[in-house]
């Protein structure tokens, strides 16, 4: 883990209220997992706003370079997304669990990616690991679901494409992709492939979200894992102000977390 003031590289709209940004990060980017994220001084001198902000590592590049792709909803999100490439930014990470990518079992050969909302920030770099695992493994088949609101929120659906991923899309109103719920689209992937899928879930959205996809998984016996995106305050296990009830007492998501067998939460 580090701390440090590292150089934005580029910081570029990436949709109506999204950004793409690039830090110059090598000290930190070799040991990044999957789900990690790291927590950012998104203001300026005045300390305002005073909590750091967690952001998903979303890409880490040969060069050493991290991606984080961001959704402007709040004051800190706001002045992140008016920072200018050449400054420096406050950062501390990588921090929490990040995604196991499941090897044990040879048997499973299909991961599931599930994306809600902003919830595909981690997991391009999820895919891209699991891609690559699949390449050296016999892990046969990363299939993503991308759910968004509509068309114009919909984000990553090319570069999942690029990955080799089988990229399926839900929208809620049906501006793109099938119409409902990206866990209607779910159900209806494990129904027709009930006889054939060995697979592992991984999920990042909201916990209704992720609470939908454990009964799913649950109902079908596979496995799932889940990344949540609660509030945090400091973002380093030291407030207990982020936890998450489950079967083995109550742990913190910035600490334990953020990434969480879906099987082991109390809903
Ligand atoms: C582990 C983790 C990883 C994250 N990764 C990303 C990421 O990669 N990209 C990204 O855009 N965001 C991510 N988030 C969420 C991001 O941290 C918040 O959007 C950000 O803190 C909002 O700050 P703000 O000051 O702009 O908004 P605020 O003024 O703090 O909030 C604006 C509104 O958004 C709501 N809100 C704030 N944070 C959250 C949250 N975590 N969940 C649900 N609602 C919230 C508030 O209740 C309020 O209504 C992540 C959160 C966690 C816990
Ligand atoms: S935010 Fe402080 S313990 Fe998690």
């Amino acid at each position: 883990m580090i701390q440090a003031k590292v150089k934005i590289l580029s910081n570029i709209k990436a949709g109506p209220n999204y950004y793409r940004m690039t830090l110059a990060c090598p000290a930190a980017a070799k040991k990044i997992k999957p789900g990690q994220f790291f927590q950012v001084r998104c203001g300026n001198k005045s300390l305002d706003p005073f909590l750091r902000r967690p952001f998903s590592v979303h890409n880490v590049d040969k060069k050493g370079n991290i991606e984080i792709l961001y959704q402007t909803i709040g004051k800190a999100t706001v002045l992140l997304s008016d920072k200018k490439s050449g400054d420096a930014l406050d950062i501390i990470g990588p921090l929490g669990n990040g995604f196991e990518q499941r090897t044990a079992n040879s048997e499973r050969r299909t991961s599931i990616i599930v994306a809600g909302g902003m919830g595909v920030a981690p997991m391009l770099f999820l895919a891209e690991r699991l891609v690559h695992r699949r390449q050296t493994t016999d892990h046969r088949k990363v299939i993503v679901l991308i759910g968004a609101k509509n068309k114009k929120n919909l984000l990553c659906e090319k570069e999942f494409r690029s990955l080799g991923c089988d990229v399926k899309i839900s929208t809620d109103d049906g501006s793109k992709g099938k119409k409902g719920f990206v866990t209607d689209a779910l159900k209806g992937l494990l129904n027709a492939n009930r006889y054939t899928l060995n697979a592992t879930l991984y999920a990042c959205g909201p916990s209704p979200m992720l609470e939908e996809i454990a009964k799913i998984a649950a109902a079908n016996k596979i496995e799932s894992y889940g990344s949540f995106e609660e509030h945090m305050a400091c973002g380093m296990g030291n407030c207990y102000g982020c936890v998450v009830k489950t079967k083995k007492g109550y742990k913190r998501i910035c600490k334990d977390g953020p990434v969480f067998d879906l099987g082991e939460i109390e809903w």
